[in-house]
């Protein structure tokens, strides 16, 4: 098993590049079984929910062939199984998403209930009852989803909550269904745009991705197509922060700079100095921040999957701050972790009371899922001495070679496996 071990207090600086987006990739691979050609998607972050993705599609008969590190070409034409074993797919909670779009293309599909991040409960109502909305039956039995229809035929559908999985896998099955499919309520993060403009390119009839109200007409014959997916905005908004916890002057590039509002205001608001072109933002550093509060919400609100990584850059920050979760109700699990390097912090329900600034010093710690990996890797570089981090697994989910991108910012991190360990050593 992997460790990251980070010496911190280093200060950050010069240039990153932004690989694409996990959320957009994890929607458009399985979308590209809506297809009936071959499709190129350009752009792919090299993390393991690609990997994964790449590997259930090859079992369900599918072809998929890396042209480049960043660059798959999928022909699912073949597909007919929609067999998939839990273990394949136990770590990826995108794995839904295979419901919506074998729904859409074969009329039925039987999926492992999805794993991925543990930060709470996480149901799948809403997704649901879009199906059921198009005429599916839903049934779950054996840890399995399983789902059938004769025939899908286009609805109205309400979200009780703005839910990005469930409006992504509506698209998915709605693509297919008679006449035209409503998501009202929907939700607007810019990864549903882009899997929206990934369908429509290969002839589908979706407006409104972006506005809380998704139209679908939908169409039997979609074909295949080259598509590029956008930056990622939380691999964005993590090398911001990293620049602002080390006192740093690093220049984020291959970003959608819009997509990173909420974020630079609250840099801003703490003291950083943020400027942005067209596809870059610089965020320097050069004073003690200030604290702040910080709410998540849906987009265009700040990010839940930035509120870790967020919560360790006020911990350093002068003064009292407030965040509030209002996505997950159970996103602060990862604070006892933090609190092994020194962040004072405490929580009650879904606030979290950070004390700044906090001297930070390293510690062994664990990572709980992907973001709560992210933030203990933030800390860790404001942190004295030695920090080694476990379950990395979680971190390589969702950051392309993070340690790589790190190291050339100036960053000392290395990654060990169980028998190097012996060799670090404390400074
Ligand atoms: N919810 C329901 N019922 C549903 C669906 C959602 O009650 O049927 C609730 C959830 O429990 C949560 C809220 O609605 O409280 C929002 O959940 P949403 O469906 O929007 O989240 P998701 O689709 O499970 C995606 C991302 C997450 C990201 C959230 C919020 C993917 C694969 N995952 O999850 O990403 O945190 O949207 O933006 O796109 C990550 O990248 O680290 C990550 C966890």
């Amino acid at each position: 098993m992997d460790h990251f071990v980070i010496v911190g207090r280093n200060r950050l600086s010069g240039k990153v590049n932004i690989s694409g987006a996990k959320n957009a990739a994890v929607a458009i691979i399985p979308a590209t079984l809506a297809s009936n050609g071959i499709c190129t998607i350009e752009n792919l972050p090299n993390i393991e929910d690609v990997s994964n993705y790449t590997l259930a599609l090859k079992k369900m008969g599918a072809s998929c062939k890396f042209l480049d590190k960043s660059t798959l070409q999928i022909d699912a034409r073949k597909v007919k199984s929609t067999l998939l074993s839990s273990e394949m797919l136990k770590d990826m909670r995108a794995s839904y998403y295979l419901i919506g779009a074998l729904l859409g293309r074969l009329g039925h599909a039987q999926v492992p209930l999805p794993g991925g991040c543990n930060f709470g409960s996480r149901p799948i109502d809403q997704h649901i009852k879009g199906f059921e909305a198009l005429g599916a039956k839903v049934v779950i039995e054996h840890g399995l989803i399983k789902v059938t229809a004769d025939r899908l035929v286009g609805s109205n559908i309400y979200l009780d909550m703005a839910s990005v999985g469930a409006t992504i896998n509506i698209m998915l099955a709605a693509v297919h269904a008679e006449g035209v499919t409503t998501i009202e309520n929907a939700a607007k993060e810019p990864h549903i745009v882009d899997c929206a403009n990934f369908l429509n390119m290969c002839g589908a009839g979706i407006k409104g991705a972006g506005t809380d109200i998704i139209r679908i007409v939908g169409t039997n014959h979609l074909k295949g197509c080259t598509y590029a997916i956008i930056p990622d905005q939380i691999e964005a908004g993590t090398y911001m922060i990293s620049s602002a916890i080390t006192g740093g002057d690093v220049t984020v590039c291959n970003v959608i700079p819009k997509h990173m509002d909420s974020l630079t205001a609250k840099l801003i608001e703490m003291g950083c100095d943020v400027r942005d072109g067209d596809d870059w933002i610089r965020v320097k550093a050069d004073r003690q921040l200030n604290a702040a509060n910080v709410k998540t919400l849906y987009y265009p609100g700040f990010p839940t999957d930035l509120q870790p990584q967020m919560t360790a850059l006020l911990a350093c920050a002068s003064g009292t701050s407030f965040v509030t979760e209002s996505v997950f109700p159970n996103r602060f699990q990862y604070v006892d972790q933090l609190m092994r390097l020194g962040v004072k912090i405490k929580i009650d329900g879904r606030m979290a009371v950070v004390e700044g600034p906090a001297r930070l010093t390293g510690a062994d710690v664990i990572a709980a899922d992907l973001r709560a990996g992210a933030a203990l890797v933030m800390a860790a570089l404001a942190a004295a001495g030695v920090t080694k981090i476990s379950n990395t697994h979680y971190i390589d989910r969702g950051y392309e070679g993070l340690e790589y991108k790190l190291s050339s910012l100036g960053a000392n991190i290395r990654r060990l496996t169980t028998g190097d360990l012996s060799s670090v050593v404390e400074v």
